[in-house]
């Protein structure tokens, strides 16, 4: 996820895009530029200087001519093409007059350079953003403007694009256009912006428009107008915005980690983009392990910690049953300190949001230091478990601030999901064909997402009822077992309630004790396999006392005879419930933190990254 802004007809355009960097720094911070262009004259800086890359910026535009009154400007996460400099946006033309910055990615990047390089292109990066520049190029060549010029080249492009263009012979105009990835406009007289969000130009643009999928718009001094991407004019959304910059950096929620449940579905998309080749392959760019490599695996081993922890587990389930592979998935801080054995063949797997957790990197450490090869999953490009792994699959939830996570989960199941499948193409334990039908399935879980975050009423009214319980009980089989541990750890850490997930088949071990009236079963109830069994799990509990919700798919008629509350869910790939059923589980621990009047974001005793052992 990056960060693009842009204006045009501006009196202080250096400090409106450095400004609004500083702002959009949250979005990935690797690297950074700025491109400023008038007639004839294309100035551009970068610099990769990590967490201090906008700073660093900074201190190059000093250098930069006065007089500009345009120019756009990019804070950069990595996706393809190292965190440096020669990678950084605005990427420039071969003529050096076209300058355009990127945030998305483009799926196709590799056959458009090939193409472009074969009719004599010259590219200095090794990004898939930068075969938008030449696209540009060789359309103005053909006499067409920018805004035609950048129509036409996104016609050739796959993927997800927030993309502005300029071009120093078409001075005091910007061409942007949107697909997947957020592109806001802003006006103000005598001034037009573009940013990736609006916190980035709040302060500055008076009237703000939403850009949407396939739409591009021209900016100049006057205004804008927009076109579709057959050329057939677009009115924009004009949006109604009475918020404070507080209120901005949340995009209009009221907290962080309502706007991180509703990303959901463009993490999960996020996640899988660009990561399946025409052939089918499954394939991740920057994974530094070759496919040898990964066949001659014998064991996995995971270790992770809290809810990085419970996507490990369901990666267990997704790994066993695809790639046919043991696995064995232990909690970071404990797999340190019980001498493990770490036998030849061994790939181990630290999973990580923040990719700080010194409990997960001192684990990848043992692992390593005994002979293991070590992937990361991590959700910021560089990270310290990252870096100090043999290799990386990142997951693209984008920057997650509320302490507690919920959309790096999903992202994290999905990732993981995703190597399974990597592993039994490999390992020939799944057919090409079973392989792309489960693809495709993943495919789908991002708009499943989508529909039961439209339900979320239905999961407030539940809240309401019950807001007085002390105690509660979060149970599943197979793959609803993490899920419902998941769903207990989100209880306890937003609402202080003391909450435990619990595989269903173990409660008559010893918890049903616990069972009487008062105490809440919450079930993760989606999978046909275990359906009958949960049923009487819940039984049992109803029974004795027990108020029971159940989470629950739409086609099921037998589970209102056992639940008092029942949320409902799309039916989906058993495997891929985690990512589906969570999101109930997230949001009642939303409205009952909520209702408890306790801070969602900042939950007391808790850090967002345990950098402590
Ligand atoms: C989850 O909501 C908590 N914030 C916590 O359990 C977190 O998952 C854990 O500290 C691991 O963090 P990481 O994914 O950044 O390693």
């Amino acid at each position: 996820m990056c960060g693009i802004i842009g204006v045009v007809g501006s009196s202080d355009t250096l400090d409106t895009l450095l400004e609004g960097l500083t702002r959009l720094e949250y979005r990935g911070y690797d690297s950074a530029g700025v491109a400023l262009v008038r007639q004839g004259q294309t100035w551009r800086a970068r610099t990769a200087e990590g967490t201090e890359s906008v700073s660093a910026l900074k201190e190059e535009c000093k250098k930069a001519p006065r007089g500009f009154t345009s120019g756009i400007g990019h804070t950069r996460w990595a996706t393809h093409g190292a965190p440096e400099a020669v990678n950084a946006h605005p990427h420039l033309d071969c003529s050096g007059h076209v300058a355009i910055i990127h945030n998305g990615i483009i799926e196709n990047h590799a056959e458009i350079r090939a193409e472009l390089e074969a009719r004599g292109h010259l590219f200095s990066s090794r990004t898939d953003s930068e075969v938008l520049a030449h696209l540009v190029e060789e359309a103005r060549g053909g006499g067409a403007e920018l805004m035609e010029a950048v129509r036409v080249s996104l016609l050739t492009v796959r993927g997800a694009f927030a993309v502005a263009a300029m071009d120093a012979t078409e001075p005091d105009v910007i061409v942007a256009a949107r697909r997947i990835s957020p592109l806001v406009v802003g006006t103000a007289p005598g001034v037009t912006y573009l940013a990736s969000d609006i916190p980035a130009i709040l302060d500055r643009a008076t009237a703000f428009y939403a850009v949407n999928d396939d739409e591009i718009v021209r900016m100049g001094p006057e205004g804008f107008r927009a076109i579709d991407l057959e050329g057939a004019p677009v009115r924009l959304k004009q949006l109604t915005i009475d918020w404070d910059l507080e209120t901005a950096e949340k995009g209009g929620f009221d907290d962080f980690m309502s706007k991180e449940i509703a990303e959901q579905p463009d993490a999960i998309r996020a996640t899988l983009l660009d990561r399946r080749r025409k052939d089918g392959t499954i394939t991740f760019d920057e994974l530094r392990v070759s496919d040898d490599e990964l066949r001659d695996v014998k064991r996995v081993v995971l270790v992770a910690a809290g809810t990085s922890h419970h996507a490990a587990l369901v990666a267990k389930y997704a790994i066993e049953r695809w790639a046919r592979l043991g696995v064995d998935v232990d909690i970071a801080s404990e797999y340190r300190y019980r001498d493990p054995i770490v036998e030849v063949g061994t790939l181990v797997i630290g999973v990580s949001q923040s990719g700080e957790t010194i409990d997960t990197i001192q684990a990848a450490r043992e692992a390593r230091r005994r002979g293991a090869r070590v992937v990361a999953i991590s959700n910021i490009v560089d990270s310290s478990l990252a870096r100090e792994s043999d290799a990386v699959i990142y997951t693209r939830a984008g920057l997650e601030v509320s302490v507690a996570s919920t959309k790096a989960f999903v992202a994290q199941v999905a990732a993981l999901e995703l190597l399974a499948l990597r592993l039994a193409q490999l390992r020939q334990t799944l057919s090409p064909s079973d392989v792309d039908a489960l693809f495709l399935g993943l495919s789908h879980v991002s708009a499943q997402v989508a529909q039961v975050l439209a339900r979320g009423a239905d999961v407030d009214d539940v809240a309401k009822q019950l807001l007085g319980a002390r105690d509660f009980f979060f149970l599943g089989r197979h793959v609803g077992f993490p899920t419902a541990l998941e769903g207990a750890l989100k209880l306890k850490e937003l609402s202080y309630l003391h909450a435990e997930g619990y595989p269903a088949g173990e409660l008559k071990h010893g918890p049903l004790a616990l069972i009487e009236p008062g105490v809440v079963v919450v079930a993760v109830a989606t999978d046909p396999a275990m359906h009958e069994k949960l049923l009487s799990n819940l039984a049992e509990v109803k029974a004795r006392g027990a108020t029971v919700v159940a989470v629950a798919t739409d086609d099921d008629e037998k589970i209102e005879a056992v639940a008092d509350y029942v949320l409902r869910v799309p039916v989906t790939e058993p495997m891929f419930t985690p990512m589906i059923d969570i999101v109930p589980l997230q949001l009642f621990a939303y409205a009952m933190a909520r209702g408890l009047g306790k801070n969602v974001d900042r939950p007391r005793n808790l850090a967002k990254t345990v950098t402590v052992e």
